[in-house]
């Protein structure tokens, strides 16, 4: 991780934490992402906007590979966590390989500049469209699009890597679609090994009785079943146990169960040559401690160190903790309002932007970008006081009582017009952000050396209603006969 913490999180009490962040930094008194100040952002590209920092990016991944180097684990960069078309060609470019779950994240990861021979293709709930594009370019919703460019043929391209199958139907499907294509399918099953972990409820994903993948048990005998089928091959295993885990002994479990399935395999003659062990690391929000790259590392290589000895190709899918820290949302002050004894601070941005307060009640560290620097208030530097700072809710301008992004908050005072950062912000922002309420999604604005760039434009009013401007003159008819 960039920078850690050295005391315990405190968010109403009188000390904040330093937050851990890559490239962010209060320049006199204005925040700065590698050099380039955040309120002239703002204010050219428009809020909300989100700003990512691609040397942050770059630095996550080369600390990662440095510590995955002893299993030469590949590292397939989870599309999710960020879908911008300019991040993931940034991991495409470091030679990242792309975990993706639909066909959109696999069409994306293709375009992003990734090979489909370097992407592998999780999710419960595979259609035979997806299969067919997954096999075969030429079943690509791509074909003819001018979205492809730079001389590549989408119905040139090869079949994906892997499928991480998670059912038994599943595979029978890939097999009958891949002879139909006259292709053998390489494929996964995805573990549930009975270890779960995670932030909350939502995101913990490795019980065993439930739609994720199959527990060891089942698993064994499937494997057994599906290599009658001429048309798959059974590659190994597959596994993601949940997200923001910041109990490393958790992802020690699920190895431990996840290895000792491949021990049983390997030995009932079952070939094991890929082990994909998912990701979740977590990453610091509002202070707290998360795992250090070197201690995930060593528990990775704790268990894997002897597959990948033998020949075994190690696969790890991380999201957040390359993305996370990289990216802040600037959001404007609407209004600042006192009711019932309340300060309140409304922003053009709400849970359509970023909906994991509302969600999953996640904490964020949100400051105002522009910030007197003789008050020493930096919630990037040490641990500051805060005893003397007036606490508010901010709040979206979304009609739910849940949009709302941080309550009781001690925070320096703004008014009308100013800009707040909402931090580490970069993974599961812009990718899970809507239109409710008929709110415009957010612009994207990447920070390299090169340069600023708009890299996804604020959604217009347009694009939002054209798709529905039919329905005044009777829509589309549709003939059922
Ligand atoms: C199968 C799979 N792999 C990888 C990830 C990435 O997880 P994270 O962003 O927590 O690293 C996810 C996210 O939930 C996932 O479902």
């Amino acid at each position: 991780m960039a920078e850690q913490v050295t005391e315990e999180r405190t968010t109403t009490g009188a000390t904040r934490q330093s937050i851990a962040t890559a490239g962010y930094r209060y320049v006199a008194g204005r925040l700065a992402c590698s050099g380039v100040a955040l309120d002239g952002v703002a204010e050219r590209v428009g809020t909300p906007c989100y700003v990512y920092d691609a040397e942050g990016m770059r630095g996550r991944y080369h600390a990662l590979s440095r510590v995955l180097a002893p299993m030469r684990a590949e590292i397939y960069y989870a599309v999710k966590a960020n879908p911008c078309l300019a991040v993931a060609h940034l991991f495409a470019e470091l030679g990242a390989g792309m975990d993706v779950v639909s066909m959109g994240e696999m069409e994306r990861g293709w375009l992003a500049g990734a090979p489909m021979e370097r992407m592998c293709f999780a999710g419960v709930s595979k259609s035979d469209a997806w299969l067919r594009a997954a096999l075969d370019g030429s079943h690509s919703p791509l074909v003819g699009s001018a979205l492809v460019s730079g001389g590549r043929r989408v119905e040139e391209r090869g079949p994906i890597g892997v499928i991480n199958a998670e059912s038994e139907s599943e595979i029978e499907r890939l097999d009958a679609i891949a002879r139909e294509l006259g292709v053998v399918a390489d494929y996964t099953i995805r573990l549930s090994p009975g270890v779960t972990a995670g932030a909350n409820d939502k995101v913990r994903v490795g019980a065993k009785a439930t739609k994720f993948g199959q527990p060891p048990e089942d698993l064994f005998a499937m494997v057994g079943r599906c290599s009658r089928l001429q048309s798959v091959c059974f590659r190994g295993l597959h596994m993601h146990i949940g997200s923001q885990i910041d109990d490393l002994s958790r992802f020690d479990a699920a190895l431990a169960v996840l290895t000792a399935l491949a021990d049983r395999l390997r030995d009932a003659g079952h070939r094991v040559d890929v082990l994909n062990v998912g990701a979740g690391v977590a990453v610091s929000y509002v202070g707290e401690a998360a795992p250090s790259d070197e201690a995930y590392g060593e528990v990775l290589r704790t268990h894997l160190e002897r597959f990948a000895r033998d020949g075994c190709r190690i696969i790890v899918e991380p999201g957040r903790e390359l993305v996370g820290q990289a990216g802040v949302m600037l959001t404007r002050v609407c209004h600042v309002k006192h009711a019932g004894g309340r300060e309140i601070v409304t922003t053009d941005a709400g849970l359509n932007a970023l909906v994991r307060p509302a969600m999953y009640g996640a904490q964020h560290t949100v400051w105002p970008v522009a910030c007197a620097p003789e008050h020493g208030l930096d919630p990037i530097a040490p641990p500051m006081s805060t005893a003397s700072l007036p606490t508010m809710d901010v709040v979206g301008p979304v009609c739910e009582s849940s949009d709302v992004f941080a309550r009781d908050w001690p925070m320096p005072r703004v008014q009308r017009g100013d800009v707040l950062a909402v931090f580490t912000a970069g993974a599961y922002g812009m990718s899970m952000a809507m239109s409710f309420n008929d709110l415009p999604l957010p612009a994207e604005v990447l920070i390299d050396a090169s340069g600023v760039s708009v890299v996804r434009e604020h959604q217009t009013f347009e694009a939002l209603l054209g798709p529905t401007v039919g329905g005044l003159s009777g829509g589309r008819r549709i003939d059922l006969s």
